[in-house]
């Protein structure tokens, strides 16, 4: 069976940090994003977001697994200094956040808060709306749930309300925007159900809500357990004309993100 495919109204919001509005009374001739993956990749990878990603990590509270990331890290620098290019998703949402400056943020999957966390400490006035049911021993790790990722947020200084749905993202994502049939989103991270459908499903739940000049990051498309995110990731945005998309799938488990243009 096909995989389902986006489809997208007229977008209804924009961010103003990436759009050009002309002076009045001139003609908008060319589509209004300013700065798409080519620029942002490049701030992403001259402007110290990685080291950025690690301070990121040493403020919040420790697992197993951000240990690793942390000692990964520190090596990749110490073996290759600056030459070093590497991504993941809390250092491409460090990036993404500070030049977007996104007022809303949407994300399905948020187990410890992570990259929540990365957003709301570059955009602390940025209001959130997170989706997870919080799967138990999610990787083989604690994942707590509303009450430990609100006292992560406090740690980094979110001062904009946080809200929390829980449940199966395929029930709460479509019946969140049945309710709220007007909502669009700055910023939008997609890192939940890793099932080829599944994930498929989520991102056409949510992009047709991105507004123009906002991103939307998909985790994991170079993760060897999931091998099928990155078809995922090139069919239903890479592919598509309406985004300026940038991969990153050297090391580690892979990051896109993507800019609307329109
Ligand atoms: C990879 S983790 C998210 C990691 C987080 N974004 C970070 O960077 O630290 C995936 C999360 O998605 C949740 N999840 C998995 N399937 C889901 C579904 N169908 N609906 C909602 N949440 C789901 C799990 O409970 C888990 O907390």
């Amino acid at each position: 069976m096909p995989l389902p495919r986006p489809t997208y109204p007229a977008p209804t919001a924009a961010v103003p940090a990436l759009v050009y509005q002309p002076p009045a009374g001139d003609a908008p001739w060319y589509p209004p994003v300013m700065a798409g993956a080519d620029t942002l990749g490049r701030i992403h990878n001259t402007d110290g977001f990685v080291s950025a990603a690690l301070a990121h990590m040493e403020r919040l509270t420790p697992d197993a697994y951000t240990t690793y990331l942390g000692n990964f890290i520190r090596e990749g620098r110490a073996r290759f200094g600056d030459h070093w290019v590497y991504a993941d998703i809390v250092s491409v949402l460090l990036c993404l956040s500070r030049v977007l400056k996104p007022r809303t943020y949407l994300e399905i999957g948020v187990r410890r808060g992570r990259s929540a966390c990365a957003v709301a400490a570059e955009a602390p006035y940025c209001a959130m709306f997170l989706f997870d049911l919080w799967q138990q021993g999610y990787a083989g790790i604690d994942n707590p749930g509303p009450d430990f990722v609100r006292g992560e947020l406090a740690k980094v200084g979110h001062r904009a309300p946080a809200t929390f749905i829980d449940g199966d993202s395929h029930i709460t994502v479509p019946d969140f925007f049945r309710k709220n049939p007007t909502a669009a989103f700055d910023l939008i991270t997609v890192d939940g159900d890793h099932s080829e459908r599944g994930a498929a499903q989520d991102m056409c739940d949510v992009l047709p809500r991105l507004a123009v000049g906002g991103a939307i990051v998909f985790d994991d498309i170079a993760h060897p357990a999931h091998p099928e995110l990155n078809g995922v990731w090139k069919d239903i945005v890479v592919n598509d004309d309406r985004f300026s998309a940038w991969s990153f799938r050297d090391a580690g488990y892979g990051v896109g993100f993507a800019i609307r243009k329109y």
